[in-house]
């Protein structure tokens, strides 16, 4: 069967907040050490003590924000043990993640020079857990002041003297769990009185972020939003893709077969099920939606890679998990018009990864290129898509084989639409109707030639975007072959 896809270009939808490319980077494994922070001594090139080829990698992909310090870690975070003279700085145990010993040498200066070599917006997660009001009061004071008060000048005391501009500010990461385990009402009080110290100084204005629910704890979100929907910006939301669908994390990323793929995309194409439910949850408090669900925790977890810390949760990552964050992006796309960020499960070295490092080697993973090619879609408008879809069956159960989305750039003809086949052995005939006179159509395709394929640092382009233009175009439609496994990003301009 062919797959038929068509597009209303004349109809533009709401705008995909461009923060839904957004990254997370906790304290946790070789995430921020190894990964982004080799120190200002080491052989490896840095600026400032951030490697250089990691922060080269990732400007490529416009990260527009960055979740930071955590995760779990962020609430045992006391980050005025991450400030001043690095060989002062208290070391503590990073109690969930490995039981190493954290230095602090990657601290709150650290993470925003980070993000002004990315040219990306913070998000900085405050510590509600084991913190109390005034520490997180004073590290807003410490980070966005601009006035003559002992935060601030102590921030100038340590080598800045300009505030920055933290845009977004979490209050505490899954409080139900890791966070505090705490009852949803019990959090939301907590929430009233942590936030009421989270000020704006100066032209600094933060979008609160309230800690949402763990994948499908609805009730969670229904009484948050019904206690403190109106004190906040932004409520999270947290849900892993797994092997059969189902917790503990199980599977290798890359030693796996058909039943592991089948079942690991269908657990991804339900994040647009579970969306809709919480986002009713959240029209029942806010119909006008000006509390913007933020995904703050999504992606692969599978089982670690053998013979590395069970704690550091680093895996590998190949054409799989480069679908499951396609099929993730449509599914924000679709719900534009409440998802105002969602933040990838994390950027380096950890879970579902963009890149992965070997000492002064590192990789780009096929998620990276997902990123990459899919950047067009940032801050575009959406644009109504109907498909209909071959099926992919295992097994006895079926899939849509395809996958798509279209959105409009801003201030300029050019529609790019991005398709995912999910099916591993069978190519699709499409038919793609794009409803205006093309002028110039082109294509980049991610694909491999198995399920397992993925790079490595001894071939580190295996899984890459190729060029792409085997179409037939016919007035306002067009008819190309899908390959199996693949990821096509087509940007026609009329
Ligand atoms: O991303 C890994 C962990 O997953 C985070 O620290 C935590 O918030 C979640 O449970």
């Amino acid at each position: 069967m062919t797959a038929t896809i068509q597009i209303q270009p004349n109809t533009l939808g709401p705008t995909v907040n461009r923060n839904v490319y957004g990254h997370f980077a906790e304290h946790l494994g070789r995430c921020i050490y190894e990964g982004i922070w080799v120190g200002e001594s080491s052989e490896i090139p840095n600026v400032r003590g951030i490697r250089a080829d990691v922060a080269e990698a990732l400007r490529a992909i416009d990260i527009p924000v960055l979740r930071w310090p955590g995760g779990c870690f962020a609430d045992e975070y006391h980050w005025k043990d991450g400030v001043g003279p690095r060989e002062n700085r208290p070391a503590m145990i990073n109690t969930h993640w490995g039981g190493v010993v954290e230095n602090n040498h990657f601290g709150t200066h650290e993470f925003m020079d980070l993000c002004e070599q990315l040219d990306t917006d913070a998000y900085i997660c405050g510590n509600v857990g084991s913190g109390s009001v005034q520490e997180m009061m004073e590290w807003v004071e410490y980070l966005t002041s601009p006035a003559d008060s002992p935060m601030a000048n102590w921030r100038r005391a340590n080598g800045r003297d300009e505030p920055w501009r933290v845009p977004f500010f979490g209050v505490g990461n899954e409080s139900w769990g890791c966070g505090g385990n705490m009852r949803p009402e019990y959090y939301a009080d907590e929430y009233r009185r942590y936030n009421t110290f989270v000020k704006n100084y100066g032209p600094n204005k933060i979008y609160r972020i309230a800690c949402g629910a763990n994948n499908r704890d609805y009730r969670w979100t229904d009484v948050v939003m019904e206690r403190v929907g109106s004190l906040m910006d932004g409520l999270s939301l947290h849900n892993y893709t797994l092997n059969g669908g189902k917790w503990p994390p199980s599977g290798s990323a890359t030693d796996f077969q058909e039943d592991q793929w089948f079942s690991v995309l269908k657990h991804a194409l339900s994040m647009d099920d579970l969306v809709a439910k919480h986002a009713a949850e959240m029209d029942k408090h806010d119909p006008d939606k000006q509390v913007g669900m933020v995904v703050d925790e999504w992606g692969t977890w599978f089982a670690v890679e053998s013979g590395t810390n069970p704690g550091f949760l680093y895996q590998q990552n190949t054409m799989l998990d480069a679908l499951v964050g396609a099929v993730h992006f449509h599914i924000f796309h679709r719900f534009a018009d409440r998802i105002s960020m969602a933040n990838i499960a994390q950027t380096v070295n950890v879970l579902q990864a963009m890149i992965l490092t070997d000492g002064p080697r590192m990789l780009r993973t096929p998620t990276y290129w997902v990123f990459e090619m899919f950047k067009v879609h940032q801050g575009a408008a959406t644009v109504p898509v109907s498909i209909t879809s071959p099926t992919y069956s295992f097994a006895g159960e079926g899939l849509p084989a395809i996958s798509a989305s279209a959105t409009q750039r801003s201030g300029s003809n050019i529609l790019d639409v991005s398709l995912a086949n999910l099916d591993p052995d069978q190519a699709h005939e499409v038919t793609l109707g794009h409803g205006g006179s093309s002028t110039k159509i082109s294509g980049r395709l991610l694909t491999a030639s198995t399920m397992q394929a993925h790079n490595t640092f001894d071939n580190p382009d295996l899984v890459q975007p190729v060029e792409f233009n085997d179409f037939a175009v016919t007035g306002e439609s067009m008819k190309f072959t899908l390959p199996a496994k693949s990821i096509l990003m087509l940007s026609i301009e009329s």
